[in-house]
């Protein structure tokens, strides 16, 4: 750590003070010989669990062939291969086509320059809390400035900021379903008065929001895009980095809502631990670009790739283990929601949710403090759990969709004697 301190930024944070030995399916073991349950998964990484066997087995198996060779410079079939399979996976019946990038961020760029370039507008419509990542354009997307875009401006001009359907907090301080989605109105009232629907190429949103603290919006509010998209000429992106990948129990989130975007992103379990993202979409779409348009020297790295078609299929197998755990999951926090009066709201879908925490019911005042206490309480008792939401008092679960159902018990349970202790200060 000394070491750490002296040689890697400070702003390259880290939410865990312990350095990683090694790892196996649902668990870490750090240098000193302690063991955790990982409900973080390196950030939702790790849908088939840590050192997947089959993903190792293609990793070596294609270390034998090649490593890098650069897609654009001589052709491989992984690369096809994935993309193919992404292509026919994504939601509805469409002719897809698929461009593989490095990164989440990565991912959300090329879906942004392709919108742009398809509808020749400019504009992208994002959300409050929504987390898009930091290279300039995708940080321009996401909703908070601390610590995002704090101090790193000019951010992207072309960029259109609107509530998010987080009913918990409503921005207009109505209550669902007596609000009729007023967001939803809001954005047409937009379209209507202030910004021209012509100048709108997409609406960018993640169907649950990862980073903004693990929000499930109505589906009236998903439904409610898919509509003004169509009345306007403008493309639906789904961000799946987080939500996708069979994470809610349906490999997209959006499949949830009965709503098909015109193009998805997807990263982080993409890849089984290696890492490799993609922009998805609809084969006009996609080759409305240049030729030389679009592309990267590592997109698509060969180990990426055959790593990633080992995790879809997996994931494809785990989908019902997900929505069963995610019941597993759903009944215990609801049960601590109504136990602990810090708890202020239960919510998520399949394996992907969160408790919010606040101080007092009524005013609902973030408790950030106590969130960071529970976290580290959590740590402390071998479960690695991590904080979300713009107000830092949500905690998110993201175990593997393979974790085996008394491990995952036993993490709920230390997360439980977490908000007990941090209850009784
Ligand atoms: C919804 C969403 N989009 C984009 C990103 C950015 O991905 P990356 O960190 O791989 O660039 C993230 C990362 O957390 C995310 O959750």
């Amino acid at each position: 750590m000394r070491l750490r301190e002296k040689y890697v930024p400070k702003a390259v944070y880290n939410v865990t003070p312990i350095f990683v030995a090694e790892s196996e399916k649902a668990l870490i073991k750090d240098v000193d010989g302690n063991e955790y349950i990982d409900f973080a998964t390196g950030i939702s990484c790790l849908n088939v669990g840590h050192r997947n066997p089959e993903v190792l087995k293609a990793v070596s198996e294609q270390m034998e062939r090649y490593l890098h060779l650069c897609f654009h410079v001589t052709p491989y079939e992984p690369y096809v291969e994935l993309a193919e399979k992404l292509a026919k996976l994504a939601p509805g019946s469409f002719d897809n086509k698929v461009m593989l990038v490095n990164s989440g961020a990565e991912a959300v760029e090329n879906a942004v320059k392709v919108a742009r370039r398809y509808t020749g507008r400019p504009t992208i419509m994002t959300f409050e809390y929504a987390f898009h990542g930091r290279t300039r354009l995708a940080m321009s997307l996401t909703g908070s400035v601390h610590p995002y875009k704090y101090g790193f401006g000019p951010l992207d001009f072309a960029v259109h900021r609107t509530p998010y359907a987080y009913c918990y907090r409503c921005s207009f301080g109505l209550k669902y379903p007596a609000c009729n989605m007023r967001c939803v109105e809001y954005i047409r009232d937009t379209l209507a008065v202030h910004l021209s629907p012509d100048d709108v190429a997409a609406i960018i949103v993640e169907p649950i929001q990862g980073e903004g603290g693990f929000i499930v919006p109505p589906k009236e509010f998903i439904l409610g895009l898919r509509t003004i998209c169509d009345e306007n000429g403008i493309l639906l992106i789904a961000d799946e980095i987080q939500s996708g990948m069979g994470r809610t129990g349906k490999m997209f989130a959006v499949e949830h809502f009965n709503v098909v975007p015109e193009m998805v992103t997807v990263a982080k379990s993409l890849g089984g631990g290696l890492p490799i993202a993609a922009t998805i979409g609809r084969r006009e779409i996609m080759d409305s670009v240049q030729v030389g348009g679009l592309g990267g020297t590592f997109g698509g790295n060969p180990l990426s790739c055959v790593a990633a078609l080992k995790a879809v299929d997996t994931v494809q197998q785990l989908l019902k283990n997900a929505r069963k755990l995610g019941e597993n999951l759903a009944g215990r926090i609801k049960e601590m929601h109504e136990k602990y009066e810090i708890i202020g709201d239960a919510r998520g879908i399949g394996l992907m949710a969160g408790v919010e925490l606040v101080a007092d019911r009524k005013t609902k005042k973030p408790a950030k403090e106590e969130r960071n206490q529970a976290l580290d309480e959590c740590l402390k008792n071998g479960l690695i759990i991590i904080g979300a939401g713009p107000y830092k008092n949500v905690i998110r679960f993201l175990p593997p969709l393979n974790i085996n159902e008394d491990l995952l018990s036993k993490g709920l349970d230390i997360f439980e004697n977490a908000i007990k202790a941090v209850s009784a200060r």
